[in-house]
């Protein structure tokens, strides 16, 4: 239960401010925007370097909040709480988090580096259907698990902030609205990207290259 201290916060729910700050930044900024990359602009030359440099964003931010919310829960004088008595679902559930987004970004750098044979696809959604390395449509079906667990680890965020918040303060409305609202916006972008590519995948076959960077190499778009 929260041990109020009056107003300000201190040395625990500030890092914990700093550890939701990074975390937010991570699963509603640098993730959602690589992935909204990936699905609308994969013929572009430039994607790849863009998902890779937002998902690298993404890795640094995850490392940092991770470390925060272990320092944070430890100034408590009770360790980690993944174990034990105190453990709760937003402590495990973060742990998870990390790990599957660590193992996504070598799943992500493993994919880029697999070769697919050039070959003509028809009709909707080339992305699916494209002959490519099963590492690449593994990396892609589960980053989104992944990126899906990145909100559920906002929303278990912001109710144990209002469970064990040491100013015994609540998450602002505002900011609980601003989170619905961003989530759905990004879902919307992305299940719009999908029907996009359905409907003109029916209107041009694609040329599917070996590479995301293929366009650079020899036009080739990527899929
Ligand atoms: C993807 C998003 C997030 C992940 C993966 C995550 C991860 C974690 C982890 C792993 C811990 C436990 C550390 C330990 O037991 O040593 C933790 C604790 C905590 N996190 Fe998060 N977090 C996320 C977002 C947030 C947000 C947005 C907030 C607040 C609005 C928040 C508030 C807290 C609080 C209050 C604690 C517990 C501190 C305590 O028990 O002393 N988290 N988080
Ligand atoms: C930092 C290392 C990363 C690299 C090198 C990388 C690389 C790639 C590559 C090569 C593809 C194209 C796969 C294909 O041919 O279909 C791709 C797509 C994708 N990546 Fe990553 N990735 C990285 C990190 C991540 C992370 C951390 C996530 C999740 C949080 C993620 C989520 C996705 C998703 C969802 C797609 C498919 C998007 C779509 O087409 O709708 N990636 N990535």
């Amino acid at each position: 239960m929260p041990d109020a201290k009056g107003p300000g916060f201190d040395y625990h729910d500030t890092l914990i401010i700093a550890h939701a700050v990074f975390a937010s930044m991570a699963a509603l900024i640098t993730a959602p925007a690589a992935i909204l990359v990936a699905r609308y602009f994969r013929s572009r030359t430039w994607w790849f370097k863009a998902h890779i440099i937002l998902q690298i964003v993404t890795v640094a931010f995850t490392i940092i909040f991770f470390t925060i919310s272990t320092v944070a829960v430890a100034s408590g004088g009770h360790g980690t709480q993944f174990v034990g008595p105190k453990k709760d679902p937003h402590h495990d559930l973060g742990l998870a988090i990390a790990i599957l987004l660590w193992v996504e970004a070598i799943f992500g750098v493993a994919a880029h580096y697999t070769h697919t044979a050039h070959a003509i696809t028809r009709g909707a959604f080339p992305t699916i259907k494209a002959k490519k390395s099963p590492l690449r449509h593994l990396h892609a079906w589960y980053g989104i698990f992944v990126a899906g667990l990145l909100y559920a680890g906002i929303k278990t965020g912001i109710d144990e902030w209002n469970m064990v918040a040491d100013s015994g303060t609540l998450v602002p409305r505002g900011i609980e609205i601003a989170f619905w609202v961003i989530f759905a916006l990004e879902i919307a972008a992305y299940v719009i990207g999908w029907f996009l590519e359905a409907f003109r995948g029916e209107r041009k076959s694609h040329m599917i290259s070996d590479h995301p960077t293929d366009e650079e190499k020899d036009g080739t778009p990527s899929i």
